[in-house]
């Protein structure tokens, strides 16, 4: 059993997503070549909401990676669906439902660099700044958080509480 407690209401979602899309849309203006890939599943939600509010063109495309050593901690990421679109040439923004010990990150990072892409810029909703261990910069981010599990608004604890339209944390019960 999970014991769920709020954590981020429905309203300061909507708000935060509304400002990452607006400094998105002011620093994309006008550029070609742009690509969105949001990583599945847990950034479909995020995806949905953020990206009905970008005023620039791109194409988006989707990436299942499992990164789950178990239903509480992140482990290993792995790519679980096809990639069957060419990120030559691109800007890409990858959109992340949370970015935690940064295994994901450095994951795609390395599947992109075989392609001579033209830049690649992260967007997490929550970040899990503590825990956070690669290199590379984060540059868009909603909310910082703590180390502490996180579920709803896309997000599951072993598969559940994806459709709640706020964020709660999990607690054992
Ligand atoms: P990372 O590779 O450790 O940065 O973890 C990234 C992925 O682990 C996220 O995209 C989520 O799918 C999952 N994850 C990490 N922390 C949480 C959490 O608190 N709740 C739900 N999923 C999480
Ligand atoms: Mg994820």
């Amino acid at each position: 059993m999970h014991i769920l407690k709020t954590f981020i209401e429905k309203d300061s979602i909507a708000e935060k997503v509304s400002e990452l899309a607006l400094r998105l849309n002011k620093d994309f203006a006008g550029q070609k070549n742009i690509l969105i890939i949001s990583i599945l599943k847990g950034s479909f939600v995020f995806t949905a909401d953020l990206t009905r509010q970008l005023n620039f063109s791109f194409d988006l495309e989707f990436l299942e990676i499992s990164s789950y050593g178990n239903e509480m901690k992140s482990g290993e990421a792995k790519l679980i669906s096809n990639f069957n679109f060419n990120p030559a040439g691109k800007k890409i923004i990858i959109i992340e439902d949370i970015i935690d010990t940064g295994n994901t990150v450095v994951f795609l990072n390395s599947l992109f660099e075989q392609y001579e892409f033209n830049k690649i810029e992260y967007v997490a909703l929550l970040f899990k700044e503590e825990k956070y261990s690669a290199a590379f910069p984060v540059n868009y981010i909603g909310f910082k958080i703590p180390d502490s599990f996180v579920a709803g608004y896309g997000m599951d604890c072993g598969g559940k509480y994806r459709n709640l339209p706020y964020i709660v944390t999990v607690h054992e019960a």
